[in-house]
């Protein structure tokens, strides 16, 4: 069946443009969405037959609608979420799905009562790296995960801060912790489940900004297993690493900061004779849709009844509570176990007092 979908925010919107227009098989463009009518119609403009809009109302209003994605600045998502709810629309959201744990659990819950359906953006998922980490694993080729290492290390400067939101805990709600390593912290929970504990020290160290642009992270996954998070948006590229060992087999990522999934990964296995059986997996990947053209089709797929691929509103709830949990960690200077309920003091939400480095 194909939807029609109304993006807004002409922003990254612009890239779910695209990625829905090369799946024209799938989709129909209703509009794009911006108070900004210029832009709006200067990224339209790109999509012959795509319009352009200043009227969110008008979209949720026209039943012609089915899906919403939203692309606004953080701070409007949950209320743009809830409206499109309301309004019987299924709904994309990009991350970060929301400020809070209080706020997720009530996209959730509206999300029950109404019957809808709610996708929170983690396009790094979709891409031949995590689909040759998930044959090896269901060919029982990996084993129990013992350690990893994550790298989020971008550059970001002055010019990035332009947009008057980011680098704010009033517009951003946080830094580069909530903005930009939590794609490859949902990777992390979607290959190897829920993390258990967090320790955590952060730092505003790069740039004249509110919130923190590094960070140290220590996290305990239920499973056992033991991983390291390095942030910071002061190095001289950007890069992006994830290398986990297996008993079995240890993983490595390509580097790609936006696209880490794109290109195939470096599979090596623990016991020299088992890597043929491990490249036997490898070779049963075939071609794979990467970032928003694999989320746009794992979507399309979900809505049309086979579910799976899709990242659900848990996995957007369970970024949102390692990110609490990790400025929780960070402003008490002490371990901070998950799950995270409301009796939490930061289940409404974390504090937004600058956090400045001392040292
Ligand atoms: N998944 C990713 O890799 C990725 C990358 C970049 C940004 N993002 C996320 O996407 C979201 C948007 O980021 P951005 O960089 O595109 O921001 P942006 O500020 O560049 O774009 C947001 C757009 O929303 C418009 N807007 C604001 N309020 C509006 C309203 N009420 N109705 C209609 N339009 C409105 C603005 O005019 C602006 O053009 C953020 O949550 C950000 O974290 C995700």
């Amino acid at each position: 069946m194909r939807r029609s979908i109304a993006i807004v925010g002409a922003g990254i919107g612009a890239e779910h443009l695209a990625a829905v227009c090369r799946l024209s098989d799938r989709y129909a463009v209703h509009s794009l969405c911006d108070l900004d009518a210029a832009r709006g119609a200067a990224v339209a403009a790109k999509h012959p037959g795509v319009k352009a809009t200043t009227d969110f109302d008008a979209i949720l209003s026209d039943p012609s609608v089915d899906i919403v994605d939203i692309c606004l600045p953080p701070h409007l998502h949950f209320d743009a979420c809830m409206r499109a709810l309301d309004a019987g629309k299924a709904v994309i959201c990009e991350k970060p799905l929301t400020p809070s744990l209080a706020e997720t659990d009530a996209l959730i819950a509206k999300v029950r009562e109404t019957g809808g359906f709610l996708s929170p953006v983690f396009q790094y998922r979709y891409g031949i790296g995590m689909a040759q980490l998930r044959a090896v694993q269901d060919a029982g080729l990996a084993g129990r995960p013992l350690v990893g290492t994550l790298e989020t290390h971008w550059n970001r400067g002055a010019g990035y801060y332009d947009i008057p939101w980011r680098g704010t805990w009033a517009g951003e709600r946080g830094g580069a912790v909530l903005g930009h390593a939590i794609h490859i912290h949902d990777l992390l929970t979607s290959v190897l489940g829920p993390v258990a504990q967090v320790s955590a020290m952060l730092a505003t160290r790069v740039n004249d900004i509110e919130t923190e642009d590094c960070a140290a992270l220590a996290f305990r996954m239920e499973t056992g297993a033991l991983v390291t998070s390095s942030i910071t948006l002061g190095a001289a590229d950007d890069s992006s690493r994830m290398r986990l060992c297996f008993e079995g087999v240890t993983v490595e990522s390509d580097h790609a900061p936006y696209s880490l999934a794109a290109k195939p990964w470096t599979f090596t296995a623990r016991a020299p004779r088992l890597q043929s059986e491990v490249d036997e997996a490898l070779s049963t990947v075939g071609e794979t849709p990467t970032g928003y053209d694999g989320m746009f089709a794992a979507i399309a797929d979900a809505l049309d009844g086979s579910p799976g691929r899709q990242v659900t509103i848990e996995d957007g709830r369970r970024s949102v509570e390692l990110v609490t949990a990790i400025y929780a960690s960070a402003r008490s200077g002490a371990p901070v176990s998950l799950p995270i309920g409301p009796e939490h003091p930061y289940y409404a939400g974390w504090p937004s007092e600058p956090l400045r480095d001392t040292a």
